[in-house]
């Protein structure tokens, strides 16, 4: 799938109306069901378990439509020495993806991490952080034109709270229009492709998700070529509120802008071992979630990163949680994964 279909799906799915009800009524797999209400259904595809694990693949292949690396994509693999690209695990996985009739997102055109030590320690000009910033994202969207349908260009600008810019090497070299420039790059790169600007809040949303879609709207109004705002949507319990109606007004709020919002990254880590409440809790979430996306006209991307606690970021990143994501270590469906499927299957 490109960009134009992607857009054609959109189109498809205003116009769908009734007939989309009783499709989805007899479909079982998350993919089937994601297809009849045209969303791009996708998931963070570790490499390794690609290469190494026949029932990730067919999981993956059978339930998803769409792919975003979780890894290979980013500054340190594609661009380890300065000029010297790797795409080779970029396109094991954009090949898999084209093999299975899916999708590709890619993530990150300009982010704080994950960049390779040349680039986070180097002393560059503002015209030398331009042109590498200019080769890196040319040479990368460059190379998958056609075949990754949308970009995360910058990935979160904003600092925890949401008050000012994070400090990056862009930053540091360009000031704050490095966004506009990361942008620009991709879409001369591939004009057909989706960019997003992409981060997360804590509460959400709240004070920094707010001023996330008047980053959005602001880079539209001033002929900047956004296609939309990404949410990640890392959920922790206790820390993490989640209010759906407010979400669905930032949804509006960016469709008035003519903006799409995605929803970019959702796992939900609990402490561990998991209890059946917060199994449940995180099963109302995803479900409430997918519900909220599939009532705005301007959501039809649900990335999930990892389907299976057997491969996810969380237990490494926060000690302690876990089971983060909507199938176990043996690839059996959670209830998240249950409520998904049921909030697909819902009547629009
Ligand atoms: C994470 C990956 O899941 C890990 O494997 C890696 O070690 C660090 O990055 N926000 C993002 C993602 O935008 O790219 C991050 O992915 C998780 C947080």
């Amino acid at each position: 799938m490109g960009g134009s279909e992607l857009r054609a799906r959109r189109v498809v799915r205003l116009a769908a109306g009734m007939s989309t009800v009783v499709l989805v009524a007899s479909c079982s797999s998350l993919r089937g069901l994601a297809d009849q209400r045209d969303i791009a259904l996708g998931t963070a595809v570790d490499n390794q378990a690609l290469a190494q694990e026949d029932d990730y693949r067919q999981v993956l292949a059978n339930e998803f439509n769409l792919v975003v690396p979780e890894n290979v994509m980013k500054w340190d693999t594609t661009e380890p020495v300065r000029g010297q690209f790797n795409f080779a695990p970029g396109d094991e996985l954009v090949g898999f993806a084209e093999a299975h009739d899916m999708a590709v997102k890619g993530t990150a055109l300009a982010w704080w991490f994950q960049n390779p030590p040349w680039l986070e320690t180097g002393q560059f000009s503002r015209d030398e952080a331009i042109d590498i910033l200019r080769n890196h994202i040319h040479t990368l969207v460059g190379h998958y034109r056609g075949r990754v349908a949308e970009w995360d260009v910058v990935n979160e600008p904003l600092d925890l709270g949401g008050d000012d810019y994070r400090d990056n090497p862009w930053l540091r070299a360009i000031g704050p229009d490095y966004i506009d420039l990361a942008f620009q790059f991709a879409h001369e790169a591939d004009p057909d492709a989706e960019l997003f600007l992409n981060d997360f809040d804590g509460p959400l949303p709240g004070p920094k998700s707010q001023r996330l879609v008047d980053m959005a709207i602001d880079l539209k109004d001033r002929g900047v070529p956004i296609t939309g705002l990404g949410m990640q949507f890392h959920v922790f319990p206790g820390i993490t509120s989640i209010d759906f109606d407010a979400i669905a007004e930032d949804m509006r709020q960016l469709d008035d802008a003519g903006l799409e919002y995605a929803i970019t990254e959702w796992d939900m880590g609990l402490p561990l071992p998991a209890s059946p409440a917060d199994l449940e809790h995180q099963a109302e979430l995803a479900g409430g979630l997918m519900t909220t996306c599939l009532q705005a006209p301007n959501c039809d991307t649900f990335v999930v990163w990892g389907f299976t606690d057997r491969h996810s970021w969380i237990p490494g990143a926060i000690p302690g949680y876990g089971a983060a994501t909507i199938s176990d270590e043996q690839l059996d469906p959670k209830p998240a994964w249950t409520a998904i499927l049921e909030a697909l299957r819902a009547e629009g």
